[in-house]
C-alpha cells in the first residue's frame, strides 16, 4: 500500500548571515527534489547585506532570490536580534508556514526561533548540538538557546547528541543527518575558481600562488576587536608569510579594525595578498589549492577537513571537535610558538592528513528532507 501524499504548508527557510547560505542551498535543492516535493519559502533577514557578504554568495551557490527580505542590516547584538524578531513576527502571521527551518548559530537563527516557538510554529534546527563551551562567543549563546526550544534537531556529528543530552534535551527530537556544509563543498568542487584567477581578478600578481601558499581568514570579535590581540596575530602572520605567501580574505570587521588601530603596515603586500570577502567558488578554489589554512571561522574548519587541507585554528576551543579528532584541524589559540611550529610541520610535509567524517558525504540535505517530510504535520483537508 502506498502512503498517502501529505499536503504541506511551505517550510520557511531562514538565512541571515554569510555562513548560513552554503548550508541552506543544498537544503532547498533537497526539499525541491524530494518525492513528493516539499514546498519551501526562502527568507533572508538581511543581517549580512552587501555584495561581498551576501549577494555574490547567492549567485555562486545557486540560491534563488529570497521570497522575503527583512533588511535588518547591522547593529549591536541586541539591536540586530530584536530587529529580526520585530520584523519576523508579522511575516510568520502572513505566510503561516508548516515549520521554520533555521541553520547554524548566527543572531538571525536565534531571533527567528524565538518568535516561531512562541507562536506555536514548529522549528527545525540544522547544525544542532555543536558546543564550544565558551559562553563569551555570541554564537554559543545562540546555539544553546536555539536547541533548547527548537522542536527537531539535525546534527552534523555524533558528539552533538551527547551535548544535547547533557542539556536535558530528549534525544527523540534529535536526528543525525550529517553535514550540509559539505554538501555544498561537494556540489561546487568542479566549479571552484582557480586561485591564480582570483588574484588576477583583483589585479594582484598570480605568482604569489604559483607554488605553495596559505589562506587566512579572521573575524571573531575575540581576535580582531582588541588592538593588542589583533596586532599579535598580524605580527604572527607577517612572520609566517616570510616562509609561505598568504592570501588573506578579509572580513569587513577585521578590515575596519586594522584601519582604526593603525595596523595597515604590519603585513607586507609582497608576501600577503589582501582580498575582500570572497565568493563561495573563489574561496573553494583558494582553499583547495592551499598548503594550509589559518582561520578562526567555524565553517572553514569543516571545509578544510572535507578538502584534506591542514587547518590551524586561531581559537582556544572549537564547537566542531570532529575536525580535530578525525579531520585536518589543529587548535592553536593565540600561541605564537605553536603556530610557527604547526606551520613548519606542515611545510615539512608532516601536516594532518585526516579522514572525512561519517555522513559528510554530500547527501546530508537529502536525509534532512526525508526526515522532515515524515515529521511535518499535513494541512487538514
Ligand atoms: C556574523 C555571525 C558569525 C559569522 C559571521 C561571518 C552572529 C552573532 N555572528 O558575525 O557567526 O561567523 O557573521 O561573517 O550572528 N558588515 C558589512 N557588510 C555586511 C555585513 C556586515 O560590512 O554585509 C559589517 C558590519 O557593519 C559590522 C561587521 O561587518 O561592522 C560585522 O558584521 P555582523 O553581522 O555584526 O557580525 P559578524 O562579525 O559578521
Amino acid at each position: 500500500m502506498t502512503e498517502a501524499v501529505k499536503t504541506l504548508a511551505p517550510v520557511m527557510c531562514v538565512v541571515g548571515a554569510r555562513p548560513n547560505f552554503m548550508k541552506m542551498a543544498p537544503i532547498l535543492r533537497a526539499l525541491a527534489s524530494h518525492e513528493p516535493p516539499i514546498p519551501a519559502l526562502l527568507l533572508h533577514t538581511g543581517q549580512h547585506y552587501d555584495t561581498d557578504m551576501s549577494k555574490k554568495l547567492f549567485v555562486d551557490l545557486g540560491l534563488p532570490q529570497p521570497d522575503i527580505n527583512l533588511e535588518v542590516g547591522s547593529g549591536s547584538h541586541a539591536v540586530q536580534t530584536a530587529e529580526v524578531m520585530k520584523r519576523f513576527e508579522p511575516t510568520l502571521d502572513e505566510y503561516k508556514p508548516s515549520c521554520v527551518l533555521v541553520v547554524g548559530d548566527v543572531n538571525s537563527t536565534l531571533a527567528c526561533t524565538l518568535v516561531a516557538v512562541k507562536k506555536g510554529v514548529p522549528v527545525a534546527h540544522v547544525e544542532a548540538g555543536l558546543r564550544s563551551y565558551d559562553r563569551k562567543m555570541p554564537e554559543e549563546i545562540n546555539r544553546l538557546l536555539t536547541d533548547q526550544v527548537a522542536d527537531r534537531l539535525y546534527t552534523t556529528e555524533r558528539s552533538a547528541a551527547d551535548n544535547l543530552a547533557r542539556e536535558g534535551i530528549d534525544l527523540a527530537r534529535v536526528c543525525f543527518a550529517g553535514n550540509v556544509m559539505i554538501d555544498s563543498v561537494e556540489a561546487s568542487r568542479a566549479h571552484a575558481r582557480p586561485a591564480a584567477q582570483t588574484l588576477r581578478d583583483h589585479s594582484l600578481d598570480p605568482a604569489l600562488v604559483a607554488a605553495r601558499y596559505g589562506v587566512v581568514t579572521l573575524h571573531r570579535p575575540s581576535n580582531v576587536d582588541d588592538p593588542q590581540t589583533l596586532k599579535h596575530l598580524l605580527d604572527l602572520l607577517a612572520k609566517v608569510s616570510r616562509d609561505l605567501p598568504l592570501v588573506f580574505a578579509m572580513h569587513p570587521r577585521t578590515r575596519s579594525n586594522i584601519e582604526r588601530f593603525g595596523l595597515q603596515a604590519v603585513l607586507d603586500p609582497a608576501r600577503v595578498a589582501v582580498l575582500p570577502p570572497q565568493g563561495y567558488l573563489e574561496m573553494q578554489g583558494l582553499m583547495g589549492g592551499a598548503t594550509l589554512v589559518l582561520t578562526d571561522s567555524g565553517g572553514l574548519q569543516e571545509e578544510t577537513t572535507a578538502l584534506g587541507v591542514p587547518c590551524l585554528t586561531l581559537r582556544e576551543n572549537t564547537e566542531r571537535p570532529i575536525t580535530v579528532e578525525q579531520g585536518t584541524n589543529t587548535l592553536i589559540g593565540l600561541d605564537g610558538a605553536a603556530l610557527l611550529a604547526g606551520v613548519a610541520e606542515i611545510l615539512a610535509g608532516k601536516g594532518k592528513q585526516g579522514r572525512v567524517p561519517e555522513f559528510w558525504d554530500g547527501h546530508a540535505a537529502e536525509r534532512i528532507a526525508a526526515d522532515l517530510y515524515q515529521w511535518l504535520t499535513p494541512l487538514s483537508a
